[in-house]
């Protein structure tokens, strides 16, 4: 199995069962000598909907209930419980990494388009589905944003399960990430008895083994954003993630910020992100997205310009920007979707970025458009 990691060979299973074409697909990456399986611009349809990578065998469940007539917010939130009720997506929900104590953290955010209303919750810990729970703010209360205790017993009052969200899978990386960071855990920093220590830990299971160490290395930000226009133009979006792994305890990123991980105008689209989130936070991401396509900018341009703009913070030192990835996703009222990365792909040597779409015929990748052209090892 090599270097392959759980999600990469999870989303590599679900790809397969869509197409044969995207049987090589390894976190959202195809290989450079494989044609994306829709390479060029995916024209306007209605209904629609989209998702990063991760959310491409979920997509289906959205579609039906766009299909049926049905709020295409709670075709969006439909899409991303699927993502968080799964334990094998360590990026989002069940089972997401947690911060540097060992306690996983969500961020979510929802906009409503046709009645201009948001909801959002940080660092939440316990409760699972945290973009229902968004939704939840947006319909239950006058508040936009909770955070932490507070959104966690507003949760439980309002009937969400409490549960712990670290499964043994992400247990056992903070484990062997806590043995690699601090100096009061043994073996130690540094130590080079610590690749042993990590063995011990993963049963010598070689995948798991250099999956733990990738990010350990380059700590991940994975995460779901999920866009629907129907069949009238109504506009709705969420992003659902457990953020940053090994955070500082409180650290929030961009998922729950209105109008930089999430942000919907019901007259123009809606945007979305993953990635290093305090990057986008800076530069309100999601808005700059929508004020571009409503100056008639492409979905997949609006996104480049907002990548644009990060570089700018970083007078464009490939170096620097070097150190994180970042994508942007979008769609517009006539049911385009266009998506960006800042690097041309995660992992893999070769290869491009992917998002996912369902158009209405099935839910299937499509490419995001490199700021940069070259590969970037952070996801
Ligand atoms: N984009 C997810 C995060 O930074 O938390």
């Amino acid at each position: 199995m090599g270097i392959w990691s759980r999600r990469k060979f999870f989303l590599m299973s679900l790809a397969s069962s869509f197409t044969a074409g995207a049987g090589k697909l390894l976190a959202g990456s195809l290989p450079a000598n494989e044609a994306p399986l829709r390479a060029a611009a995916v024209p306007g349809t209605r209904p629609i909907i989209i998702s990063s990578a991760n959310g491409l065998h979920a997509l289906d469940k959205g579609m039906d209930i766009l299909r049926k007539g049905g709020d295409t917010l709670d075709a969006a939130v439909a899409v991303v419980t699927v993502v968080e009720d799964d334990p094998n997506d360590d990026s989002v929900g069940f089972g997401g990494l947690p911060n540097e104590e060992g306690e996983v953290e969500l961020d979510a955010s929802v906009m409503h388009g046709p009645t201009h209303r948001a909801g959002s919750v940080a660092a939440v810990r316990r409760i699972k589905n945290v973009a229902r729970l968004a939704q939840t703010v947006m319909q239950e209360t006058n508040h936009v944003m909770m955070v932490g205790e507070g959104a966690r017993r507003f949760a439980v009052a309002e009937g969400f399960e409490e549960m712990n969200l670290l499964t043994e899978h992400s247990r056992k990386i903070w484990l062997a990430w806590k043995a690699s960071s601090s100096m009061n855990w043994r073996p130690g920093v540094d130590s080079p008895e610590w690749k042993e220590h990590v063995r011990a830990i993963f049963d010598e299971d070689e995948a798991k083994i250099a999956y733990a160490e990738r990010v350990i290395a380059h700590p991940p930000t994975g995460t779901i954003p999920c866009m629907a226009v129907d069949e009238k133009g109504d506009i709705s979006a969420t992003t659902t993630t457990s953020g940053l792994a090994w955070k500082i305890p409180g650290r929030v990123g961009d998922s729950p910020i209105i109008g930089a991980g999430c942000c919907v105008d019901n007259e123009v689209g809606a945007a979305g992100s993953t990635g290093k989130g305090e990057e986008n936070i800076k530069i309100s991401g999601g808005h700059t997205i929508i004020e571009m396509m409503r100056r008639g900018k492409s979905p997949e341009e609006a996104c480049l310009e907002a990548l644009g703009r990060i570089a700018r913070n970083y007078n464009n030192d490939k170096k620097k920007l070097s150190t994180f990835h970042i994508f942007f996703y979008a769609l517009n009222k006539d049911g385009v979707p266009g998506a960006a990365s800042l690097w041309r792909n995660h992992y893999e040597e070769k290869g491009h970025s992917v998002y996912a779409v369902h158009d209405g015929t099935q839910a299937r990748l499509a490419e995001c458009k490199p700021f940069f052209d070259e590969i970037n090892a952070h996801g």
